[in-house]
C-alpha cells in the first residue's frame, strides 16, 4: 500500500532541493517520467480492489497535480536565478573595439552625401527631402523656368506617363506640356519649392538626392545625384553665399588654401547667379584640387530669384536667400581620384571593394573645420 503522505512530502522536499534547471529536470523525470515513483504508484491501482483504488487513485491523481505545480513553481525560480547569475558573469566590454564587417563597402555616393551633410550640419543646415517624381510646376515653372527654356526640352527630361490635354485628348509622350505633367525630377532645385511652401522662413537647408536626366555617355549617366543648399533669411547677401560655400569647399577637399573663384553665369532661380571654381593642377593622369595654373567647376549657385520667392508667397522686400547646387558624382570623382562616371552605377563589387568605405570609418570632417 502506497504512503501517499510520504510521497507527497518526499517528492516536494526532493524538488524544493534542487538547485538547478538540469537537476528540477532529473527530478521531474523521477517522479513523473515514464518509470517515475508516481506513475508506478498509479500503476498499482489497476491490482487493487475498487475501494482503494477509488480513494487511492484520487489521492494520487491529487498529488500528481501538487507536484506538477511544485516543479513549474520551482522552474521559474531557478531560471529567474540562472539568468541573473549569467547576465552578472556575461558583461559586454564595451571598450574592446568593434570587429569589422568583412563584407559590405559604403557606395562613394553615400560617403560623400554624409560628408557634405556633416560639414553644413556644423553650419546650422537640417536636410530636407522631396520626392524623385516630381511636376512640372515644382520641377520647372515655380523656379522661374519658362516654358520655352532648353532644359525643358524633351531630350533633357524624363516625362512620365502619357500626356492629356485639357479638352481630354491624349498626346503623345514628346509632345511640348500645356498641362502640369509628372516627371523625374532633372534636378534638386524643387526641393526649395517645397520648403517654402511648407515652412516658414528662414530656412537653411540643405537637400541631397537622385536626379534624372535623358543623358548617357562619358561623362552623363540617366540618374545622378546633386545636393542643394538653401538659406532664407532677412538679411542674406552675396558676401554670405561666398563664405558659405568657400568654407564648404575647403572642410569637404580638407585644404586650408583652396582657390575659388566666382564666375557670373546664369540660372533662372537666381539672380545674380555664379558658377564656383576651385584651383587646381593637372598632371598627367591626375588632377591636383589646390593651388595651381588650372580651374575646376563644382557647383552652381546665386541669390534667389525674387520670382521664385513670389511663387512660394514670400516677399522678396522682406526675405532673401542664396542658393547652390553641386553633382555628387562629380565631387566624389575629384576627391577620391575616381576616373569613370559610368562605374559608379555598374554595381560590380571588386570597383565596390576599391573605392567603397569602410561602415566603420565614420567621417571625421566636420570636427576638422
Ligand atoms: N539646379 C541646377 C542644375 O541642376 C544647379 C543649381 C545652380 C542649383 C544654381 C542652385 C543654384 O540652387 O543656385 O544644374
Amino acid at each position: 500500500m502506497v504512503d501517499t503522505a510520504a510521497l507527497l512530502s518526499e517528492s516536494l522536499a526532493a524538488i524544493a532541493a534542487c538547485d538547478s534547471s538540469t537537476a528540477l529536470e532529473e527530478q521531474r523525470v523521477t517522479l513523473l517520467g515514464k518509470k517515475g515513483t508516481l506513475t508506478e504508484a498509479l500503476r498499482t491501482l489497476g491490482g487493487a480492489d475498487p475501494e482503494t483504488r477509488k480513494t487511492l487513485g484520487a489521492a494520487l491523481n491529487q498529488i500528481k497535480e501538487v507536484i506538477t505545480d511544485a516543479i513549474e513553481a520551482k522552474k521559474l525560480e531557478l531560471a529567474g536565478r540562472e539568468l541573473d547569475a549569467r547576465l552578472k558573469t556575461e558583461r559586454i566590454d564595451v571598450t574592446l573595439p568593434a570587429r569589422p564587417i568583412p563584407n559590405g563597402r559604403i557606395h562613394p555616393v553615400t560617403r560623400v552625401i554624409d560628408e557634405i551633410a556633416a560639414i553644413f550640419a556644423e553650419m546650422g543646415f537640417t536636410v530636407a527631402t522631396g520626392p524623385d517624381i516630381e511636376d512640372d510646376y515644382h520641377n520647372f515653372t515655380a523656379l522661374n523656368i519658362p516654358e520655352s527654356h532648353p532644359a525643358r526640352q524633351m531630350h533633357d527630361t524624363f516625362y512620365l506617363g502619357r500626356q492629356w490635354t485639357v479638352d481630354g485628348e491624349q498626346k503623345n509622350n514628346r509632345q511640348p506640356s500645356t498641362i502640369n505633367r509628372p516627371l523625374l525630377r532633372t534636378h534638386t532645385s524643387p526641393v526649395q519649392i517645397r520648403t517654402m511652401q511648407n515652412g516658414k522662413p528662414p530656412f537653411r537647408i540643405i537637400a541631397p538626392g537622385s536626379t534624372y536626366r535623358c543623358d548617357s555617355d562619358i561623362t552623363h549617366t540617366p540618374m545622378f545625384h546633386q545636393v542643394e543648399g538653401f538659406v532664407i533669411d532677412q538679411h542674406t547677401h552675396m558676401g554670405h553665399l561666398k563664405g558659405c560655400v568657400t568654407e564648404f569647399l575647403k572642410a569637404f577637399f580638407e585644404l586650408d588654401d583652396v582657390p575659388v573663384r566666382f564666375r557670373p553665369s546664369f540660372f533662372p532661380f537666381t539672380e545674380p547667379s555664379a558658377e564656383v571654381d576651385i584651383g587646381c593642377k593637372r598632371g598627367k593622369d591626375e588632377i591636383k584640387i589646390g593651388a595651381g595654373e588650372d580651374w575646376l567647376e563644382v557647383m552652381g549657385c546665386g541669390m534667389v530669384h525674387p520670382n521664385v520667392l513670389k511663387n512660394c508667397g514670400l516677399n522678396p522686400d522682406e526675405w532673401q536667400g542664396f542658393a547652390f547646387g553641386m553633382g555628387v558624382e562629380r565631387l566624389a570623382m575629384l576627391k577620391y581620384g575616381i576616373p569613370d562616371l559610368r562605374t559608379f552605377f555598374e554595381s560590380d563589387v571588386r570597383w565596390l571593394r576599391h573605392y567603397g568605405f569602410d561602415a566603420l570609418d565614420i567621417s571625421s570632417l566636420p570636427g576638422e573645420l
